[in-house]
């Protein structure tokens, strides 16, 4: 979702906003823009509809020069995208300029009031709303800035972070932040500003995350300042982040998606690292040993999350009621928050996030911790907002995840999952000895066992060339593989934008076999494992329909590879790891079939890496 570059100091501040805006690229966005006081002290605001290079393009022969600035990719929520929606938003003296990530809730009364005393407004935005407010206080009350901005968020319901420039004051950036993240990069006489620490990490490994209704006085002549919306000056805490300049990098491969599905045997090696022992005798997660107790007594488990983080959540449910014995109820963050759920202090609330900035499963652990029950978060960005909300968790340890499709953040939030269901039930004697280690022992070969399947990349690539023209698909699977067939739809609709829909397979004749005929592929999760048997049957079923059946099967099988249409084989492991494997092929199926559409891989239409609005 929308992306907030800032800088201040003594070099040119443009190239630096530029790779800032490159950096986030991956969250989703529609335009961009810049604001900078030149060096002539005029304050310069350039802004266009589609891609940075666009804008790149369109601020050739205009003034870049000044060593202060603040840029912004948006993702459109209120107003088409267009230039005149674009950020950063002038007021109407064209003194100040503001970028802006999240929603004004109430932007249209303040807009109403604003224009009762005669504001004009150029945008459909909401953002337009809170710079015309800003300077409208500022000027009737005779005010600075911060305490101008302080007064205007007073007024504002929803969620922000925010940068503002004063054309009269070019020695300083005012930002905060509520509900949409936004952190300080501390160099030596210059600061970074960004809505996540990618953009920051090749100047400085030094940050502070702005907490909600915190404001940063950033100023070349002095330390970071930090106030709340009542002037009570706050402490910084400065943190340091270290991330891999690589991982942030293509690194040869055409798209960030497949390298981070590549990635994956390195990922699940890393979540596991210093959790399993070399021996692969014990699990240990550091959030276990910390609250044992209150996890063991929990009567109840409710995983909160959205999307593909809420398919690994379904998974999650099989692992913890198997092993664990305890029930698990998994929700939809976005319908938890809003449904006054049942819910008290013996619950504990996993929390699933790979951005850790999912702004209605924040807002479900809000609610679920003012009802007093504990919450795990199981997060990948780390010193994210999520983590930071949560009273323990884990993280994935899989590394910056570009690519807007989830692929490696799934994959290490099964296996986070898997290690805290055997962690628990050991705690618990739910689960034998000697089934403990027999899965602790194969979860150790899932990443030898990825690799193999990776080295089908080009089978799977030649297939997707049959099915490229496809315009709807179905994909099948039973207790552990159904939600890998729910995940493996979502891949396929989100980046080839078809069609695609993930049944429980048995559920087929309750309805969506009525949609099979000789033009539908069905996609099969059929390893050898559970409920083979059965799934056997469903595709007997789909082929007396002349559906087109791919299945993916364990290696050496025989008897679908003679009924299917196409096998995917798959190395063999246990039930409960099916899903790390299983998701691998779809992964990639999805991919080069959209490849093969000529499809925008990494940042599909609509689409936003990190949603951080309701
Ligand atoms: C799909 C995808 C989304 C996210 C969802 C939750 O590929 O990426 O469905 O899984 O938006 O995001 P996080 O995990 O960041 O909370």
């Amino acid at each position: 979702m929308c992306g907030i570059v800032g800088y201040i100091g003594k070099r040119d501040a443009y190239p630096i906003l530029i790779k800032g805006l490159k950096r986030l690229e991956y969250r989703g966005y529609d335009s961009a823009g810049v604001a900078l006081i030149s060096n002539n002290q005029e304050l310069n605001v350039y802004k266009t509809k589609g891609r940075v290079s666009d804008l790149e393009n369109f601020v050739i022969q205009k003034d870049i020069s000044g060593n202060i600035g603040i840029a912004h990719t948006r993702w459109a929520t209120h107003g088409e995208p267009c230039s005149l929606n674009a950020h950063p938003h002038f007021s109407s003296s064209e003194k100040l300029a503001l970028i802006h990530n999240g929603i004004i809730e109430n932007y249209a009364v303040l807009k109403e009031k604003l224009q009762s005393k005669g504001y004009l407004f150029k945008s459909s935005t909401d953002t337009e709303v809170l710079v015309q407010l800003i300077e409208y206080i500022k000027i009737s009350n005779n005010l600075d800035l911060l305490t101008a901005v302080q007064l205007a968020l007073g007024e504002v319901i929803g969620a922000y972070a925010i940068a503002v420039l004063e054309k009269d004051h070019p020695n300083e950036i005012i930002a905060a932040r509520k509900s949409s993240p936004l952190v300080v990069g501390i160099g030596q006489d210059e600061f970074f500003l960004a809505s996540d620490a990618t953009p920051i990490v090749e100047y400085t490994d030094k940050v502070v995350y702005l907490e909600d209704e915190e404001i940063a006085l950033i100023r070349r002549d002095m330390d970071l300042k930090v106030v709340n919306l009542n002037n009570v000056e706050m402490t910084p805490e400065i943190k340091s982040v270290k991330l891999n300049l690589g991982q942030l990098e293509k690194g040869g491969y055409p798209h960030f998606m497949l390298k981070e599905i590549t990635e994956q045997p390195d990922c699940i090696h890393d979540c596991m690292r210093g959790r399993i022992n070399v021996e692969g005798s014990n699990v240990v997660l550091s959030a276990v040993i910390d609250h044992k107790e209150r996890l063991l007594n929990a009567k109840r488990f409710i995983i909160v999350a959205c999307g593909t983080s809420w398919h690994a959540g379904l998974i999650g449910k099989h692992l913890i009621e198997s092993f664990c014995r305890i029930p698990v109820e998994v929700e939809y963050a976005s319908e938890f928050r809003y449904r006054d759920p049942v819910i008290d202090s013996s619950d504990v609330v996993i929390a699933i996030s790979q951005s850790g900035e999912t702004a209605d499963t924040l807002a479900a652990i809000e609610l679920a911790k003012s009802r007093g029950a504990f919450i795990y978060g199981i997060c990948n960005a780390i010193g994210s907002s999520i983590p930071r909300a949560t009273h323990t968790g884990s993280y994935i340890h899989v590394g910056p995840e570009i690519g807007v499709a989830s692929t490696k953040a799934f994959t290490g939030q099964v296996t986070v999952l898997t290690m805290l269901a055997l962690t628990l039930a050991r705690e618990k004697h739910s689960i034998s000895e000697e089934e403990f280690l027999r899965i602790v022992k194969e979860l150790n070969k899932v990443p030898e066992k990825m690799k193999e399947v990776l080295k089908l990349n080009d089978k799977i690539a030649e297939l997707s060339k049959i099915f490229t023209y496809a315009h709807n698909f179905i994909y099948l699977g039973r207790g552990y593989s159904y939600p890998v067939a729910l995940e493996g739809a979502l891949k396929l609709k989100e980046i080839s934008y078809i069609h695609a829909e993930g049944y429980p397979a048995a559920e087929m004749k309750h309805g969506p076999i009525a949609l099979v005929d000789a033009e539908m592929p069905v996609v099969v999760i059929a390893t050898q494992n559970g409920l083979y048997e059965k799934v056997l049957s469903n595709i007997q079923e789909i082929k007396a329909r002349k559906g087109k059946v791919i299945a993916l099967v364990t290696q050496g099988d025989t008897f679908i590879s003679k009924i299917a249409d196409y096998c995917i084989e798959l190395p063999e492991t246990i039930e409960c790891l099916d899903p790390l494997i299983a998701t691998v092929p779809l992964q990639l199926f999805a991919y080069h079939i959209a490849v093969c559409k000529g499809m925008d891989v990494d940042q599909p239409r609509n689409l936003a890496k990190s949603v951080t609005v309701e």
